[in-house]
């Protein structure tokens, strides 16, 4: 689906949360640098969504905020986070609460290394990373089924229940065994959780059979991470459940050049909604002081932009943020002196935009 530059799209707005930390700071820039393409997009910035408000109202995204959501079906989202909200429902309140009611079932997360020097890897032969981690997004450990017996005495029992569809499982493989250039690797613990490990092994040995032409193998989780340290370039696409996605996508962005620079697309492949986020968090040391790598809000705005059907500008977009980063127009995490506002411009100047 590529359209030419500068077609006007006739899109609903996009949900904007900019959310807590540095979420504003580099969704400024995911939003100016999505502006400059001149497409017609609209924007409704939801700049309440905050720890703040939820600590003070018990509510960040409201029921009346959720509708918009669903009715748009695209949201750009910064991060949510607070170490004051840590022990209460606040994340799950508005990144898990739309994951889940927009039933965004693949998360995707790519990480692709721009240069050598960028990885903590660096020492040794240069390496050429270039992975995608899809992660179960509605399922897993995530689900909030589960209780607590006798909470606060010595005898406490807390049961958190990991939950693996059938339904759930063979749709992200299959949306997995699609993104394949390479291969596709299957993650799991089928070695000490058999349940849920059979049911995946089951609706993989399927899956698979539909793509004879794909080459695939299996790693456990502990050996997928070891290897995504010590071999990453050996991985195409990874497909695993929720919490080992999520775990394993921070492990492939610090090997692929640092937190700063990983997007991901929580998508429902056959709805079309999605939420689009830098995977970076909060950074709450980071925030205000202008240091925020605004590359991976960037990305996710080119990962929103393949979404609408946009590759050309989703490409020239990810072009522009490899020339910027090459030639050193970035942040200090990635070895430049620019502040996060001056980096997305001249991401936006290397891809052609004003
Ligand atoms: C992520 C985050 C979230 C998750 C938290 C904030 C609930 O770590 O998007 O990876 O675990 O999914
Ligand atoms: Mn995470």
């Amino acid at each position: 689906m590529t359209t030419a530059l500068n077609n006007q799209l006739d899109t609903p707005p996009i949900i904007v949360i900019p959310g807590d930390g540095v979420g504003p700071e580099v969704i400024g820039e995911a939003v100016a640098t999505l502006d400059a393409f001149g497409l017609g997009l609209s924007f409704d910035v939801f700049e309440h969504v905050t720890a703040e408000t939820y600590l003070r109202t018990g509510t960040a995204l409201s029921d009346a905020d959720f509708e918009k959501v669903r009715s748009s079906g695209l949201v750009l989202l910064g991060a949510v986070g607070d170490p004051r909200t840590d022990r209460t429902p606040y994340a799950r309140s508005v990144l898990l609460r739309i994951r889940f009611e927009l039933d965004l079932y693949v998360n995707q997360r790519p990480a692709r290394l721009l240069h050598g020097r960028f990885s903590p890897l660096r020492e040794g032969a240069p390496r050429a990373i270039d992975c995608v981690v899809v992660r179960e997004n509605t399922e897993g450990l995530y689900t909030g089924i589960g209780g607590t017996l006798r909470a606060g005495t010595g005898d406490e029992v807390a049961l958190d229940v990991e939950v693996n569809t059938r339904l759930g499982v063979e749709r992200v493989l299959d949306h997995a065994f699609g993104l394949a250039r390479r291969s596709v690797c299957l993650v799991d613990k089928a070695n000490a959780v058999p349940n849920g490990g059979r049911l995946w092994q089951r609706a993989w040995e399927e899956v698979r059979r539909r793509h004879p032409d794909v080459a695939t193998f299996h790693e456990y989780v502990d050996a997928a991470a070891m290897k995504l340290v010590s071999e990453p370039e050996r991985f195409d696409v990874i497909v695993t459940n929720n919490s080992y996605g999520d775990i394993l996508s921070d492990i492939a962005a610090e090997v692929a050049g640092g937190v700063g620079t990983a997007a991901s697309a929580n998508i429902n492949p056959r709805t079309g909604a999605g939420l689009f986020e830098p995977i970076h968090g909060t950074a709450p040391d980071l925030a205000g002081t202008g240091r925020a790598n605004p590359v991976g809000a960037v990305l996710s705005a080119a990962l929103l932009l393949e979404r609408l059907g946009c590759a050309a500008e989703s490409e020239a977009l990810r072009k522009g943020v490899e020339d910027a980063v090459l030639a050193g127009r970035c942040t200090p995490d990635l070895g430049g002196s620019l502040d996060t506002g001056r980096a997305g411009a001249a991401i936006r100047s290397a891809a052609g935009l004003r």
